[in-house]
């Protein structure tokens, strides 16, 4: 398959949402990662996302959409907290797992009776799902396990071939996936950590969040057996073709470790890259480490040393998430 690669203007999109209403696929940039998308309302197409991708099918798709209203083909009903969420965070990196409606597919939620709903912070996407006029169920762009693409080259990288278009885009703004939060309960509970924090929703909600309690094995920073409630969260993500160790504890001898393991296996003849973000830099570190991991794939190191985050709450817990993730939680502790 020839993958065109079109760019934002409006003759472009606009071909672009023509290839999305005849079940074709698009990847498409949205704030927080590229998107691979497919009519959300044609299982056909949804399938086709999957093979795409090497998706396991049980795994269910966030349904993008570019107005609130559109949100009642979706869902059946919206409480007060859920139009509060809507009102404060959308459009932006929150996706809210909702009750789904008959209509939507089996295919695009893995079978599951609820959906994700999420409306995008970007022109481009915005203007993709309004010309499609339909709902747009789209995954992270890349191969199923790789880092998510938050750069049109890292889209091209691994989708080149293998769907209909790209629509070339700047670099996404937030650079970690959305926060995906369950609302199908009376406690909202965070699925998958972003940049949206506990605390954010906490403060408009005027209630306690929970934290899915998978995800709270990931705080021990272990790998538990806990079944996560979003099914993508089991899945060995992320990763890095190298072979990567997190180090973890207080910076300076993090910084030591890192440069007497460097030095080590240098010496042994293995390329070796470091990712070490400034101190309290969580929202930069969000906003580089996937593009920082597929560089070091593109230099071809042997091994990747990254130094864990001095913060496991907030933003700094959401790019831990994926940290521990991406190095199969291969921890040393410093
Ligand atoms: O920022 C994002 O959310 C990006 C951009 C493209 O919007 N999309 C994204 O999609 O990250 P994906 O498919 O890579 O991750 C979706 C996550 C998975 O962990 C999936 O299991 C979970 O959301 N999910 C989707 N629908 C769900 C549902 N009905 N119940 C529980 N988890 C769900
Ligand atoms: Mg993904």
């Amino acid at each position: 398959m020839k993958t065109r690669i079109l760019s934002t203007t409006e003759n472009d999109i606009a071909e672009a949402a023509g290839i999305i209403q005849q079940g074709g696929l698009v990847a498409f940039p949205t704030e927080t990662v590229y998107g691979l998308g497919a009519d959300a309302l044609n299982a056909e197409a949804v399938a086709k996302v999957y093979e795409a991708k090497g998706r396991p099918s049980d795994n269910p798709m966030i349904v993008h959409i570019a107005r609130a209203s559109d949100i009642g083909q979706l869902t059946p009903m919206l409480s007060e907290d859920i139009v509060n969420l809507i009102d404060n965070f959308w459009p932006g990196p929150l996706t809210m797992v909702l009750k789904k409606k008959a209509g939507v597919p089996d295919r695009t939620t893995g079978g599951l009776d609820t959906v994700a709903v999420r409306m995008p912070d970007s022109e481009a996407a915005l203007e993709l799902i309004r010309e499609a006029d339909c709902p747009i169920a789209a995954p992270s762009a890349n191969i199923s396990g790789r880092p998510s693409p938050t750069r049109a080259g890292d889209v091209i990288a691994d989708m080149n071939g293998r769907i209909d278009a790209v629509i070339q885009g700047d670099d996404c703004r937030v650079g970690i996936e959305s926060t995906v939060l369950d609302m199908t309960g009376d406690t909202p509970v965070i699925l998958r950590p972003g940049i949206i924090t506990a605390e954010d929703i906490e403060a408009v909600l005027k209630k306690e969040v929970k934290y899915d309690e998978a995800l709270l094995k990931d705080k021990q920073g272990e790998d538990g057996d806990i079944r996560p409630k979003a099914p993508g969260m089991k899945y060995k993500h992320y990763a890095p073709k190298a072979d990567m160790v997190v180090i973890e504890g207080q910076r300076d001898k993090v910084k030591a470790e890192i440069e007497r393991l460097k030095g080590l296996n240098e010496r042994l003849g293995s390329k070796v890259g470091v990712i070490l973000f400034e101190e309290k830099a969580f929202v930069e570190a969000a906003h580089d480490f996937f593009a920082k991991l597929r560089d070091l794939d593109n230099e071809e190191v042997d091994l990747i040393l990254a130094g864990a985050l001095s913060d496991f709450d907030g933003v700094g817990f959401a790019v831990m998430n994926r940290m521990l993730k991406s190095a199969g939680y291969n921890i040393v502790k410093v």
